[in-house]
């Protein structure tokens, strides 16, 4: 089965800084289906990558935002049957002891049933 995605990287300090970008192939028959949940597994894959190597990352949203998408195409020459899903900034925290923000929510927890 192939996998609905590709990514582009640019080290380039004008384009982009240090931004992988996850972009699947949406004329794959899988990809049609599935691409989001693959490309944001993917996309998950390279932020936890980053935090293991001490940088910061973060997603920041493409698709679905017309706008976007048409930006980052234009900018990396990415033709019309290829979807940008994201583009994630990586780089190295100011602040490295900060601790994490805690988002943790008991009410979103549910045992067993709703
Ligand atoms: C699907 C998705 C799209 C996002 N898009 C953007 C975005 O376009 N711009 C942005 O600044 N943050 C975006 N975020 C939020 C950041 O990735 C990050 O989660 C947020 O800054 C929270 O950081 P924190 O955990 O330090 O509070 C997005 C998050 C998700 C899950």
């Amino acid at each position: 089965m192939d996998r609905p995605f590709c990514f582009f990287i640019s080290t380039s300090q004008e384009r982009f800084t240090n931004r992988p970008s996850v972009i699947p192939d949406k004329d794959n028959t899988y990809a049609k289906k599935y691409w989001v949940m693959d490309c944001s597994l993917a996309s998950e894959n390279i932020l936890l990558a980053a935090h293991a190597l001490g940088c910061g990352a973060l997603w920041t949203a493409v698709f679905p935002e017309k706008d976007r998408m048409n930006s980052v195409r234009d900018i990396l020459s990415i033709p019309e049957n290829i979807i940008p899903l994201n583009v994630i900034p990586v780089g190295v925290p100011v602040k490295k002891d900060e601790a994490p923000k805690d988002k943790f929510k008991e009410e979103n927890i549910h045992w067993e049933k709703w």
